[in-house]
């Protein structure tokens, strides 16, 4: 049998996961949910979820996958259970999906680098907001930039996991870092740049509800690519000496702290030219291109290269988390059907590129494209990431919490006892309870069932 690759290094390690974890969950989705939902308030709490409740599911999906070091329906079917497979399925599914739809956005962020690049972009407030409109009701374009994502996505993957895989991450995450603190820099020397700081670091807790603890929990597990079996994948390339509460811990930390970056990265800049954050998903095409354009006015050449700058980061951020995704599904069929590896990520591409096809056209040129009401984006959209996604959340932890050998977990987690099991108790009270109990009350509030 053909040998299994690993992720060669630690850094590699911490670089490939946080690859995937960083993506437009952080720089696109965590800015614009903070604009909504109260500013620092909704960090604090959304710093609570990752800490109490994302870190042990981490760690569950990571002994998942570095137990049995296979694919994630081998891995979960591995456990002593063998319903244990259709944990593996669901996350394999899921993932599929996710990438079907976010190759929409992440084609759009493609597409603003190029005109970026080009310079199309220079206008006024009516030109962006037209530029967009046109851009994403065009029946043919938007579906190319997509697909087109798809595709560079694929050729990483295709590579194998040393050589595609960590080396696009071990190149791409530092660059995406770079960038990411001279954009904050330029937006914090902004003109009444501090306004912005004090709604990212003061906290108001008038907007806090039940639904903002909702949101916050939400989007720390999309954001940590909790529940879709990715983490499972890529653990199965550590090695077993890898520590997993501490690659958890910083893993999280590199993800929460690049999510405020980029909040400290656009809300300054927003403020500075008196733009309110809250404006939703539209937030970095048709709000921020206005804001670099009036906050460098007088220097459009400084506008000029941080746009460019701000594309590539979004491409960057997109690409390292679209290639975990990708290879979620490329190692199953690989590893369980035998096909090659390049055979397997081929039909992989081709399944995801129809459904970044469909899902563009439904927020485009065809809008009747819908399923229960919604174009067919948001369905997947909301049917991965409020439904799926927990549920492989839930179940992971009911599966390792109640049904699966304690000294299994207990022997992963210190590394056969190389290592000290001081925060396991708490890892496992964690798992056990608290994660299934609040992932099940986030499913009866959204179907308002308490
Ligand atoms: N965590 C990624 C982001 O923040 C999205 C993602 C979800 C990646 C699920 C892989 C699996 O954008």
């Amino acid at each position: 049998m053909e040998k299994r690759g690993t992720f060669g290094s630690k850094l590699a390690i911490v670089l490939t996961t946080a690859g995937s974890a960083v993506g437009l969950g952080n720089i696109w989705r965590f800015p614009f949910m903070t604009g909504q939902n109260g500013g620092a308030a909704f960090i604090l709490i959304y710093l609570g979820c990752v800490f109490l409740l994302g870190i042990p599911g981490m760690i569950s999906e990571f002994i998942v996958g570095r137990h049995s070091q296979s694919n994630a329906a081998r891995a979960y079917g591995n456990l002593g259970y063998k319903n244990g497979r259709l944990i593996g399925y669901l996350g394999i599914l899921t993932s599929t999906i996710i990438l079907g739809f976010y190759a929409v956005v992440a084609g759009w962020c493609l597409q603003y680098l190029y005109a970026s690049i080009a310079g199309h972009l220079n206008g006024d407030t009516t030109y962006i907001v037209e530029y967009f409109k046109s851009f994403s009701s065009d029946p043919i374009r938007p579906c190319l930039w997509g697909v087109g994502f798809v595709v560079i996505t694929h050729f990483v993957v295709a590579q194998g996991v040393e050589k595609g895989i960590e080396r696009a991450s071990k190149l791409l995450m530092p660059l995406l870092m770079i960038i990411l603190i001279i954009l904050v820099i330029a937006s914090c020397l902004l003109p009444g740049a501090g306004k912005g700081i004090d709604f990212l670091l003061k906290p108001d807790f008038s907007k806090v509800s039940g639904s903002v603890f909702l949101e916050a929990l939400g989007q720390a597990f999309f954001s940590l690519s909790l529940g879709t079996a990715c983490l499972c994948t890529y653990a199965s390339y550590f090695k077993k000496e890898t520590n997993l509460l501490k690659s958890a811990t910083q893993i999280a930390l590199l993800d929460s702290g690049i999510a405020i970056m980029a909040g400290l990265m656009i809300f300054p800049a927003a403020f500075s030219v008196g733009v309110q954050p809250d404006s939703g998903p539209s937030l970095i095409f048709i709000t921020l291109p206005n804001v670099f354009r009036q906050a460098f006015e007088s220097m459009p050449i400084v506008g000029f290269i941080i746009s460019i700058l701000f594309y590539a980061l979004l491409v960057f951020a997109a690409l390292t988390s679209t290639i975990s995704m990708h290879e979620i599904g490329t190692a199953f069929f690989h590893e369980e059907l035998h096909w090659a590896r390049s055979k397997a990520a081929w039909i992989l591409t081709i399944v995801c590129a129809t459904i970044t096809i469909f899902c563009s056209l439904s927020v485009g040129a065809y809008s009747n494209l819908q399923l229960f009401g919604m174009p067919l984006m948001d369905f997947c959209d909301f049917l991965t990431a409020q439904i799926m996604l927990p549920a492989g959340a839930f179940f992971t932890s009911i599966l390792l919490g109640w049904f699966v050998e304690q000294r299994l977990l207990i022997n992963e987690f210190t590394n056969n006892g190389a290592l000290k099991a001081t925060f396991f108790k708490a890892y496992l009270f964690s798992v056990k309870f608290i994660v299934p109990l609040c992932i099940l009350l986030i499913f009866l509030h959204q179907f308002n069932l308490i």
